[in-house]
């Protein structure tokens, strides 16, 4: 018998409002990525609405990079049945040579050196700790879902290091992972802060994260999971944790995304607002809704 959407399992729709929660993020956040909170409220007040323009001068509801290439990702994972290195890279070519919206300038480097080389491992770089692995990380935790922790981070560090091979995006892109998986299997914000943060600020002080330092986060993952991470544990529902990080500018629509991966994770679909939802691209949030749910498929072959 055919599954319909309402006879998806609690852990389906969590994994479809993580994947919708990043697009949602991803489109909200573009409209005011690289402006600073104070130009944000010149120009909007609160930016609360999904309405396109910004420096990419998108259409209201289009999303960028961040969720594309989680699609193409998640694609790669599922034609192949795993997270295979090499697959990745040739999906990740296939992505840019189709012409994308935007691209970080790694991931570019990295494609084009993975042209002539054929190795899906970047060469290791200190200078490489961009958050360009780390936003599209959600796949991989939906395909690895109840794997052994070193067979995820294994499959991270596959799809990670296509782009970003840095012990700092590692750290982001394992934790991210971690963290939502957690909140797929229902675990508490509280338990999730303990188990995860605490061990990645005791390995990387870096981390370390307290609001000054987060009001006008740029594209250095440090950065961005500061932020995130601030603003995921000052707010309480889904709706104000994604206004009070795109309001803070900077490279809000990577922000946005992960920021939206996670509460939709943590808070689930019914707590997305309908006046998003609806305002979302819709080949693309239906691209994310089935493409969660066959990652969730994978997960529970294995
Ligand atoms: N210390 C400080 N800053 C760093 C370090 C470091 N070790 N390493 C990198 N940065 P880019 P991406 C800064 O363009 O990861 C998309 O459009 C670096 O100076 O290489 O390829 C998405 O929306 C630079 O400012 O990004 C994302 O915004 C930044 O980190 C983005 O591109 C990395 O920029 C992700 O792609
Ligand atoms: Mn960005």
């Amino acid at each position: 018998r055919r599954r319909v959407s309402s006879e998806r399992t609690p852990l389906v729709e969590r994994a479809v409002a993580a994947y919708v929660g990043l697009a949602i993020g991803d489109a909200l956040g573009a409209t005011v990525e690289f402006m600073t909170p104070k130009e944000i409220r010149a120009h909007h007040g609160v930016h609360d609405q999904i309405s396109g323009g910004g420096w990419l001068r998108l259409k209201p509801g289009q999303v960028t990079d961040d969720t594309t290439m989680a699609l193409a990702l998640g694609e790669a994972i599922l034609a192949a049945g795993r997270v295979d290195a090499l697959a990745i890279a040739d999906a990740f070519d296939a992505w840019m040579r189709a012409k994308p919206v935007d691209i970080g300038n790694t991931v570019r480097r990295n494609l084009v050196a993975f042209r002539t080389s054929r190795n899906p491992q970047a060469p290791a770089s200190e200078h490489d700790a961009g958050n360009g692995a780390a936003m599209r990380c959600l796949p991989v935790a939906l395909a690895c879902h109840g794997q052994p922790p070193e067979t995820v981070i294994s499959a991270s560090r596959a799809q990670a290091h296509v782009t970003h091979h840095n012990a700092l995006s590692d750290a982001a892109c394992e934790t991210l992972i971690f963290m939502v998986q957690d909140f797929l299997a229902g675990r508490s914000a509280h338990d999730v802060e303990r188990q995860r943060l605490g061990p990645l600020v005791a390995a990387h002080p870096v981390f370390a994260w307290d609001r000054k330092h987060c009001e006008n986060p740029g594209g250095y993952v440090v950065d961005t999971l500061r932020a995130v991470f601030q603003s995921f544990y000052a707010t309480e529902c889904f709706e104000d944790c994604l206004i009070d990080i795109v309001n803070r500018g900077g490279d809000a629509d990577t922000t946005g995304a992960i920021a939206g991966m996670l509460a939709g994770a943590r808070y689930g679909l019914a707590a997305i607002p309908r006046r998003w939802l609806r305002a979302l691209d819709e080949v693309t949030r239906v691209r994310c809704e089935k493409q969660a749910e066959a990652l969730i498929r994978l997960a529970e072959s294995q």
